[in-house]
This record gives C-alpha cells, structure tokens and sequence, in this order.
C-alpha cells in the first residue's frame, strides 16, 4: 500500500501518530509475543513512512517513537547483557544494480583495481546469538537485543544441542564471542505446530517465531524440547587468540573446533561472483532443510574489511542480498468460488493487485469454506497474502487493526456457478464438490484437459488454458482424446492464434506421443492420484493393463496407496467411459516403453546427473523422467559426486564446472544411447 499524500499539518500530524501506534503494536506483537500481526516487508515500510515524516517534520517526532529504537527490546524477564563488541545489522540489497553498487563501493573503499574476493554464506531466518567462551567454555549466551545490550539467555542456549559446551581444542582463546544465529528447521517447525494443535495451544507463524518464542522461555525445560539449531557467522571480542586473516578462515577454524558453520558457504570474485552464487542459492532455497531470505555479502580479507570500517549500524564491507519478500499486505475486494477439475469448490480471494515474491497477485486461495471461517477473512478485509516459490498465492491471515465496520461475510453458493448443478459437501470432506462431473461441467471438463498437457503430465508446450478454454467453449473438444483430432485450420482459426503458433501446437502434440507410462497415468487425473503415486503405480505393475485390471487387494501392494486411494483407482477403471478413453489415446498413438517391472535392477541407480541448456528435442521434464525411470538422479548443481553432465544449447557455467572436475559429458544423442544401452 501507498502512502497517503498529506499536505495539510493536522493531517500529517494524524497520520505520525496512528503510524506510531501501529507501529508499537506490532512491535509488541513481534518482538514480545512472537506472533507478528504484519508481514516485516510491511512493518518495514509503514516504519519508513513514519522515518520520512519525521525527517521532513522533525516537530512530529516524539520521545517514544518506534523510530529511536533499533532492533528488538530486551525482555525484562531476563537479566540483561551488555555485549562487549555491538552487534550490527547489515545494509540490504534488492535488484542487481545494488549488489553492483556495493562491490563498486568496496573497490572505490579500497582503491582497488583488482576484482574483491568475497565470502558468501546463507542469510538464516532466526534471530541472532552472542556465545561467550572463556578458556573454551561456554559461559554466557545473549540475545542481539538492540545491538547494544541483549537478554541473557545462557540456560536456555545450553539446552541448543547443536552449540557445543566445551570448544574442540586443546588451545581455546582467553575469550572468544561467537556470533551466529539460532533457528528452527522447516521439518521441526511443522512437527512443532502439529504438537501445539493437539495440545489446542497456539500455533506459530513460521520458523523464525517458534526459535525466538522457545529460546525466550522462562522455563528452560520447554527450550530443550524444540528442536532449535545453529550456524555460526562472526565473530565479536577475541582475546589469546589470532584472528583468522579472511571470513572463509575464519569459518573453517570454527569448523574445526566444533561449531556448525554453514555448508553452502563460498568465495568468489567481483560482482558477477556475487550475483552468480545469489541465483544458485535462490535455485536450491526450497530444498534447504531451514528458512533463508537472502544471501550475505562480506569482503573475505580481514585487513580490506578493517580499511573500510562502518557506517552507523552496518559493517560497509558486508550486504544482504535479500529475496523478495514472499508476504503482503492488500484488501479483498470480493470473495468467489472456483470449479477445479474434480468438481472441487475453491472459494478464492479477489485482491487489489500487490506484489508477492516479485510477482503480481490479483487472486489467492482460501481452500474451503471451513479455511474462510476460521481464518475469519472477509470481504473488504485488509489481509496477508503469501506466495512462497511455486506455490498458488494463499490468503493468511486478516489485520484486526483495519478491518473497516463495511465488511461482508462470504456466503458458499448452492449451485455451480459454472453449469448450475447442485454443491454438496458430503460428511467426511472439507470440500465442497459441483455434482455436475466433467459431462455437465465445463469447468470440471477445461480443469481435466489443462491437467492432461501440463508440464508435469503429457507436456504439451503452447496448448495453455487460454486455449483450452476456447476449444472447450467453441464445443471443439470434449475428452484429451479429442485432442488429438484436432486440425490445423481448426487452431490456426480461434483467438490469438496463427498459423505458426498451430503448427507448434500440433508438433507439440506430435511430440507429447511418446511419454512414459507414470506421466500417463498422472495426466489421467485420477482421483487421489499424484505424481510420486503415479510413479510407484507404474514402478510397480510395469504395465498400463496390469494397472487397469488390479484388484483393489493388488493396489494396496503398491508403496504409497492405502484406501483410500486403491477404491478412486478402481471405480476410475471401473467406468467404461474411462476405459474408452484411454483406448481412444493408445489409438491416437500415445506410446510409452512397457515394462520397468519392480525388482528389476534400475540401471543408473546410484548416478546422479546434471541438466544444463536447452536440449534439441528433449524438454528438461523429459529428460528428467527418463533418467529417474532408470534409477538414476537429477541434482541442480555440479560437484565431485555428479556422474554425468547433459549439456544443452547455451549450457552456462554448470558445463565449465564439469569440465574442470573432469565429469563425463553428454548432449541428448549421448544420454539417449546410454539409457538404451543400459
Ligand atoms: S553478519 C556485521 N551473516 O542478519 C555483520 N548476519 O541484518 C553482522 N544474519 O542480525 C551480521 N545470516 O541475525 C551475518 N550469514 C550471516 C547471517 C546474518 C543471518 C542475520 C543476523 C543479523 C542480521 C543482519
């Protein structure tokens, strides 16, 4: 949201204090509670807002302004700390041209012509940590607190099994301050939360706020049962001991006497180093085990960190590169539902569009009815919307402080808004479902066709649900089957569409002929039926047939069905108009290699492969598939254990790194031979 325009004194003077209330409120909630009402992207620009203000008025600024404190209060619960050496914060980049900007600043710092080595290491997500060790014990553990002075929360850190008591050294420093940050993993977090909604005691937000609330507990107990971790990343007084001459020194020594360090962490060289190791952390975040929001930037020499020296709070030798921020503040402009390809009703979130992990978000979903009421979301309602990588925008909460008296209550439809059939929501289901089907409903009908060619079922590249819809609509398909009918005048004739693009659309169709059989069976759309349960399915029986003629006692065999599952596949094989359909596709030619029968030796299992580029005929999926159908991996990136590198057209810096280590290369020919040879 945008700052209002305010010109008039009154006004402005209205607008710094409701700032300065909302602030604290949310400080309070953030700080003390550790249950932040707004996402910090948002405290962060309603604090500026307020910073700007005061700075153009300085007679707005009050004594208690959020403004004339920096970080977080110490907690009068605990002892305080003063820390020997402040902990800082670092400066933050957003774009490219900043992180450019930084390293520009350092050599012109420097004098330097030569390009600057940097350390890059993970930018954790949990709250910062001072650890005094004395003659290698550890003696005293402190908060950040305001930078200056902390809480003191030494009996809590002890119960951190993660930190060690005692160095790994027969030669500990006088007095060592490890600086660090303790945090909560994704997997821990989620057990946490399942725990607290057994209990019916509050859940928390997210990682970062379950670290703070369990390290901040008074009764040490609760601590040693949260699960919390650290990674050790600075360091604040040193006494009888010689300070490591680089960053990456320095974590190596931490290493070896015992600390967790990060794993990810690297040197590289200029800009383009920085940037470089920002897209190939931003590619893996999501299978890190613990949240990360950015990468951090510091000038690897000591000597070149201590020239340049500090700017107010912020070290100038480091930066945060930090991702977009993936939560939002914006208003519900209406609440609807939508038809998915099961009949599923979606009540979903019209929003005033904002930006969410640098994309533009108009729509988030609210899942079902149950979700909108215990959410308590409203039409009108101010709200937080999350978007976290790939995943579809979701409404997480609304903010209290501004719901306006106008607000409007969604009310669940009776009948499809689609084709008018009736809703039900049987006993056992949070969903709601149209009891159209996919014969009556041609939102149910368009949902099963732009599953069947998406990326991850029959990849059919350029048939999108723009066009989907329009041949669905124009009555030119009905079935995937029909699909395969089409002409080339037919598509070259509807909306937004020529005769190149027609011709893409039917080699694509071409193409998507030759699959393998756990696609096809995913692209189905079974219910209940996914693509790890697609994978197994077809892992197991080898054969389409075999799938289709399976007991329900044969389905419950299979890793991953239970029930629930092994009945959906059954009554799907069991309607004859299923059955016509896939002989329809199987006569439209729709092939897939037969036979990859359980306890068959996977040939490439144990081989991890690497894609890179752009693969002549191969989609990137494709090959993927292939290579794991046989046994073997796909990682993102290249190291010592990578067995072969599939490069592409304009493979990239993955192609250098292989060669330099010596790993086989392959081009699609060469990957293609191999797997048949195999
Ligand atoms: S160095 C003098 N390194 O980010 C620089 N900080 O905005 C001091 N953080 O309070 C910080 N990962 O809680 C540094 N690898 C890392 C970090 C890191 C996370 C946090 C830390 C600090 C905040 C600064």
């Amino acid at each position: 949201m945008t700052a209002p325009d305010i010109s008039s004194p009154a006004d402005r003077r209205l607008r710094a204090a409701w700032l300065t209330d909302v602030l604290h409120r949310h400080a309070h909630a953030y700080y003390v509670l550790d249950n932040p009402s707004i996402p910090d992207s948002e405290y962060d620009k309603l604090f500026s807002e307020l910073q700007s203000l005061e700075i153009a008025h300085p007679e707005l600024m009050t004594a208690d302004s959020p403004t004339q404190r920096v970080g977080g209060m110490p907690l009068p619960q605990f002892d305080q700390v003063r820390h020997s050496v402040p902990m800082l914060s670092l400066a933050n980049a957003f774009a490219d041209e900043d992180v450019v900007a930084f390293d520009k600043r350092v050599r012109d710092g420097l004098a330097s012509i030569d390009e600057v080595d940097y350390a890059t290491e993970l930018k954790f997500d949990g709250l910062a940590i001072n650890l005094r060790y004395e003659d290698g014990i550890l003696v005293q553990a402190a908060t950040r607190g305001d930078g200056l002075t902390g809480e003191n929360v030494t009996a809590n850190i002890r119960t951190v099994g993660a930190i060690p008591l005692r160095l790994r050294t027969a030669h500990p420093p006088k007095i060592l301050d490890v600086r660090g940050e303790v945090l909560m993993f994704k997997a821990d977090f989620a057990r946490l939360n399942a725990r607290q909604r057994e209990a019916g005691a509050k859940e928390f937000a997210n990682p970062r706020n379950a670290a703070a609330g369990s390290l901040r507990q008074l009764d040490s107990r609760i601590t040693a049962g949260r699960a919390l971790r650290f990674f050790a990343y600075g360091i604040g007084m040193l006494e009888g001991a010689e300070l490591p001459a680089t960053q990456c020194g320095l974590l190596d020594w931490y290493a070896e006497i015992g600390l967790p360090v990060c794993h990810e962490r690297a040197v590289v060289r200029g800009a383009s180093g920085l940037l470089d190791y920002f897209g190939r952390i931003g590619g893996m975040r999501s299978s890190l085990a613990y949240d990360i929001d950015g990468v951090v930037y510091k000038v690897n020499r000591v000597d070149q960190q201590q020239s340049l020296g500090f700017v107010s709070r912020a070290p100038r030798f480091a930066t945060a590169h930090k991702f977009p921020a993936e939560e939002a503040m914006t208003q519900v402009q209406d609440i609807e539902v939508q038809v998915g390809r099961t009949g599923a009703i979606t009540p979903v979130a019209r929003l005033i569009a904002v930006s969410v992990g640098g994309v533009s978000v108009t729509n988030a979903t609210l899942h079902n009815e149950d979700e909108v009421r215990r959410k308590d979301i409203r039409i009108g309602d101010t709200v937080i919307v999350r978007r976290a990588g790939d995943v579809i925008p979701e409404v997480v909460s609304y903010v209290p402080e501004l719901r306006p008296a106008t607000v409007r209550e969604f009310v669940m439809p009776t009948c499809c808004p689609i084709c008018g059939s009736a809703i039900v929501r049987s006993e056992e289901e949070a969903i709601a479902r149209c009891s159209g089907g996919a014969l009556r409903c041609a939102a149910q009908r368009k949902g099963a066709l732009m599953h069947f060619v998406s990326r991850r079922a029959m990849d059919v590249e350029g048939l999108g649900d723009q066009l989907i819809e329009q041949l669905v609509d124009k009555n030119l398909i009905t079935t995937p089957a029909d699909l395969y009918k089409l002409g080339f005048t037919t598509l070259a004739e509807l909306e937004r569409m020529a005769a190149k693009s027609a011709q893409n659309v039917l080699a694509a169709l071409e193409a998507s002929k030759s699959t393998v059989l756990a696609r096809f069976i995913y692209a189905l759309g079974i219910r209940h039926v996914g693509e790890a349960t697609a994978k197994e399915l077809a892992r197991h029986f080898g054969k389409l047939d075999a799938v289709m003629e399976a007991s329900e006692e044969q389905l419950l065999e299979v890793a991953d069905v239970g029930p629930v599952v092994a009945s959906a596949i059954r009554n799907y094989f069991a309607d004859p108009l299923n059955v016509e359909l896939v002989e329809q596709l199987r006569a439209a030619g729709i092939h897939w290699v037969e036979n990859q029968v359980e306890n068959q030796p996977k040939p490439m299992a144990g081989k991890t492969f690497v894609l890179t580029g752009t693969l002549p005929n191969l989609g990137r999926d494709a090959a993927a598939a292939m290579i794991e159908a046989a046994g073997g991996k796909v990682a993102g990136s290249v190291s010592k254990k990578t067995s072969y590198v599939v490069a592409g057209e304009e493979a990239g810096s993955k192609l250098l790194k292989a060669q330099e280590l010596g790993i086989t290369i392959l081009d699609e020919a060469g990957l293609l031979h191999l797997l048949e040879s195999a």
